[in-house]
């Protein structure tokens, strides 16, 4: 039995007050099992393609409005059109709730981190349920989240069960179609300020960590490259490192101190393209709820002049002839002396869903493109689904990001 001090121990260990939990190192090397697995899966929303490239902007801006403390929409009207996680291609996962359990689609978020259901099933009051009745209020730009807090428990379709998580019920919800709400994964101080009565929310991680079922506030995301609109190709593991989904070193690498990078999973990261550097060293995050790799606007200039690409009207990626695309060279992501490469393949959209995007299957398209504001804003680039399918990611809120390669890394998928 733990006795009421020891949980208030372990729960201010958890908030980064006490004690730590193993390294991702020690994770990687460890044998313990009590890590929770989740899969999850692409939903790419056809109906939406043709907005990939907006709708990712106004992420990444709702991104710097909130890391720069921004906590209502009236504070900064710019970021109206944003919504939290790109909906058109999204990774979710399945999470119960209550006892019977009702399954949500949640869409993985590490660049949020507020947890709540509703927006589309209702919400529903089972026996584990207890209702805190404290209103809860998310801006996510032009998508919201308003509701109130309840304490359940939660799984992902594993045999273990989360008891006592906090999460939020919605009662009112806008840009969130198609999706249940969010399991939100980023760091802690991003809830300071949605729910009334609290000063910040544990995450599921924090809980998780907390009450000893994992032994280190850590998750890690495993996706694949897929040319499919839906597709079962991720998994997400709380308080593990999957050693079997990366090959080589897994690298770690301390959060950067620049803001407002450093209020997510940010890091200092140069990028080099044919041999010319387009990005100086420069603080940038990675993010499951962002689809492409976004530059700021000079580096997207050097990148566009060396490639030879044109922007494409039709779906607003950068175009290429096959010509072109056959001279491309690869892009090369370097932080901390690591080079993470990203092949012309992984540069390239998924030739099978060209038409999907509005576009010509004589052209190919690439997936990096402008995060449409200038170097030197704290946040400088995004690394985003594309990138996390080409390289293995791991999440430690206690400050630390790892990437390693995987056997999708130099895979020829997407021709
Ligand atoms: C295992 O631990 C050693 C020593 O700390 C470290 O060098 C190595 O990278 C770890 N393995 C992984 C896969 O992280
Ligand atoms: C839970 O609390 C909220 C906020 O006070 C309230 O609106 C709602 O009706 C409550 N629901 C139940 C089932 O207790
Ligand atoms: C999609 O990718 C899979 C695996 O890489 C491949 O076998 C399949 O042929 C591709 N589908 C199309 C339509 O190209
Ligand atoms: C990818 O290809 C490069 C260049 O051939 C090679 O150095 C690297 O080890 C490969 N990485 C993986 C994960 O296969």
């Amino acid at each position: 039995m733990l006795s009421t001090s020891f949980l208030s121990l372990v729960l201010f260990a958890a908030l980064g007050l006490g004690v730590a939990g193993l390294s991702i190192h020690e994770l990687a090397n460890s044998t313990e099992t009590s890590s929770i697995r989740a899969p999850i899966r692409k939903l790419v929303r056809h109906e939406k393609l043709k907005d990939l490239v907006v709708h990712d902007q106004a992420h990444a801006k709702a991104l710097v409005h909130r890391g720069t403390g921004g906590k209502s929409l009236s504070e900064d009207a710019q970021v109206a059109g944003a919504a939290i996680a790109n909906l058109v291609t999204t990774y979710i996962a399945s999470m119960n709730v209550g006892s019977p359990a009702t399954t949500y689609d949640v869409i993985v978020d590490t660049g949020s981190s507020n947890t709540w259901v509703g927006s589309g099933t209702p919400f529903r009051f089972t026996r584990t349920t207890r209702n805190l009745s404290e209103s809860m209020f998310v801006q996510y730009g032009s998508g919201f989240v308003v509701g109130f807090e309840v304490i359940d428990q939660v799984s992902f379709g594993g045999p273990l069960t989360i008891p006592n998580q906090e999460i939020g019920v919605a009662t009112a919800s806008q840009g969130f179609a198609g999706v249940d709400g969010i399991v939100g994964l980023g760091p802690t101080d991003l809830t300071e300020g949605t729910v009334q009565g609290q000063d910040t929310i544990p995450t599921v991680t924090d809980n998780l960590f907390a009450l000893g079922i994992i032994p280190a506030p850590v998750i890690s995301v495993s996706f694949a490259p897929t040319n499919l609109t839906f597709d079962v190709n991720g998994e997400l593991v709380f308080g593990g490192v999957d050693t079997s989904k990366f090959i080589g070193t897994l690298s770690v690498f301390r959060i950067t101190s620049s803001s407002p990078a450093n209020a997510f999973f940010g890091i200092d990261a140069s990028f080099s393209f044919g041999g010319t550097t387009i990005l100086p060293l420069s603080p940038g995050i990675v993010d499951t709820g962002t689809t492409l790799i976004l530059l700021a606007t000079q580096a997207f200039s050097a990148y566009t002049k060396r490639s030879g690409a044109v922007p494409d009207g039709a779906t607003g990626l950068l175009r290429l002839t096959p010509a072109q695309f056959a001279a491309l060279p690869s892009l090369n992501v370097i932080v901390g002396g690591v080079t993470f490469t990203l092949t012309p393949d992984a540069q390239r959209w998924p030739q099978q869903l060209n038409t999907a995007i509005g576009g010509s299957t004589s052209f190919v398209y690439l997936i990096v493109n402008t995060l449409g504001s200038p170097e030197g804003q704290g946040l400088d680039f995004i690394l985003g689904q594309f990138f996390l399918e080409r390289f293995y990611s791991v999440f430690d809120s206690t400050g630390f990001v790892g990437l390693a390669p995987t056997v999708f890394t130099n895979a020829t998928v997407n021709n």
